[in-house]
């Protein structure tokens, strides 16, 4: 027999350390320059695999209910199926700075787990030094949205990785391939994968095979909605009742993702000298200008500051610009209104909204 005593009292030490972590986190000083430490209890665990076909990689679900993803399952496309030796690869890829320009900056240069896969800045620096004019928005369920960036000009997300590749860590995709072939260990796992050597266009696919996994979901409002009890506050419950009531927040937030693939004009741009025209760019509709994509609000207490421009500072500061209707711009959606929250409000709504951060395992992957 074995004993299963040991490893549940480290994985509810390792869980407890991690909520403290992640209560304080808020309030914790300048952005680490090294990532979140790798959590082993992901590796000594068998993890449970959730509902879904059998490309899609074994997920850890709460091992303490056992309650499967709120999610559907992740949808791969036909010419980059997924399997776990390719998000692996993916993973790894995603952490190297090989794969930059300078070969210094990662695509997690911008994009940190800990941080909600953001980093925790307005407008972040590129590799070639010049500064982003758009906030980096998180990687969390990156794989249901129908339409990539803050405008959706991109319309597959291997499409937006290979963009991002070249224009975030001025990659030159073909001589980054080269340098990523030479590396035995690589070699060895593309061929295993795909059958052949490292190109721009494997990179990428194993890139974006990773993506579709950094997924949010079963967070203790999931927990909640599926009848476990204590597992939220009373003022996460008094939140979301205002959250799809009196706030008026599903019109576009709904669940389950709280927000995806829909644009809107929430009146940021007004007033600026130069006002970022948004999806308008992509459309070239009037009714387009300055609507930004939606986010989803799965764990976004993670990834302050938020907006597209990255002003607002808070999680409260966001919902009670949201709340209060925003600037009075002509172009500003009619589903954003004034809704005379009070203080208290305000409040319930964040923690219906930190009711909704995942705790899933991540550890950090050694690159060859
Ligand atoms: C220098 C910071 C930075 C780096 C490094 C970076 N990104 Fe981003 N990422 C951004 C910004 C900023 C945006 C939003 C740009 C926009 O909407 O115009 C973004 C958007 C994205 C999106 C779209 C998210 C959405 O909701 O539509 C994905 C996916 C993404 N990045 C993946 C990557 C990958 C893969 C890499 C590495 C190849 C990478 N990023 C490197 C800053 C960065
Ligand atoms: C008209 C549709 C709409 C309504 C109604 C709406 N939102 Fe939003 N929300 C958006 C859009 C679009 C953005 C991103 C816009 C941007 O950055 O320009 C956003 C951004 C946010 C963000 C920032 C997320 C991030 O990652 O940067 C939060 C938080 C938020 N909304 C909460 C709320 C709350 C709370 C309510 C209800 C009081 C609400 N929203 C109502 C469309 C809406």
């Amino acid at each position: 027999m074995i004993d299963i005593r040991y490893p549940i009292a480290v994985l509810i030490v390792a869980t407890s350390l991690w909520i403290v972590y992640d209560r304080n986190r808020e309030t914790a000083g300048p952005i680490p320059s090294s990532p979140r430490p790798s959590t082993t209890v992901a590796q000594t665990d068998t993890p449970v695999p959730i509902a879904g076909p059998p490309s899609m990689p074994a997920q850890a679900i709460d091992r303490a209910t056992q309650r499967a993803s709120a999610l559907p399952p992740m949808a791969h496309p036909d010419d980059n199926p997924a399997t776990p030796e390719k998000i692996a690869l993916g993973k790894q890829l995603f952490v190297d700075p090989r794969l930059s320009g300078s070969g210094t900056m990662a695509c997690q240069g911008c994009h940190y787990r800990h941080l909600g896969w953001t980093d925790g800045k307005a407008l972040s620096p590129k590799d070639n030094g010049d500064l982003n004019t758009r906030h980096t928005p998180s990687l969390y369920n990156v794989g249901y949205q129908t339409a990539w960036y803050w405008d959706g000009r991109a319309t597959s997300l291997e499409g937006q990785v290979l963009a991002a590749w070249k224009a975030q860590i001025n990659a030159d995709p073909e001589q980054v391939a080269s340098i990523v072939q030479a590396v035995p260990g690589y070699a060895v796992q593309f061929e295993t994968v795909f059958g052949g050597p490292a190109t721009p266009e494997t990179i990428v696919k194993a890139l974006a095979a990773y993506l579709r996994t950094t997924n949010s979901d079963n967070s203790p409002w999931d927990r909640h909605e599926m009848g476990e009890a204590g597992v939220v506050t009373p003022d996460a419950i008094a939140g979301q009742a205002l959250f799809a009531g009196k706030a008026g927040c599903v019109a576009c937030h709904a669940p389950p993702y709280y927000g995806n693939s829909t644009f809107y004009n929430i009146g940021l741009e007004h007033g600026k000298e130069t006002p970022d025209p948004g999806r308008f760019n992509v459309t070239k509709d009037e009714a387009d200008r300055s609507a930004f994509k939606t986010p989803s609000l799965r764990s976004v207490a993670l990834s302050a500051p938020y907006f597209h421009d990255g002003s607002a500072p808070t999680l409260e500061l966001a919902i009670r610009y949201m709340a209060s209707g925003g600037n009075p711009d002509p172009k500003k959606s009619d589903l954003l209104v004034d809704r005379g929250l009070t203080d208290t409000e305000i409040f319930q709504i964040g923690a219906f909204l930190r009711s909704l951060t995942s705790r899933e395992d991540w550890d950090m992957p050694e690159i060859p």
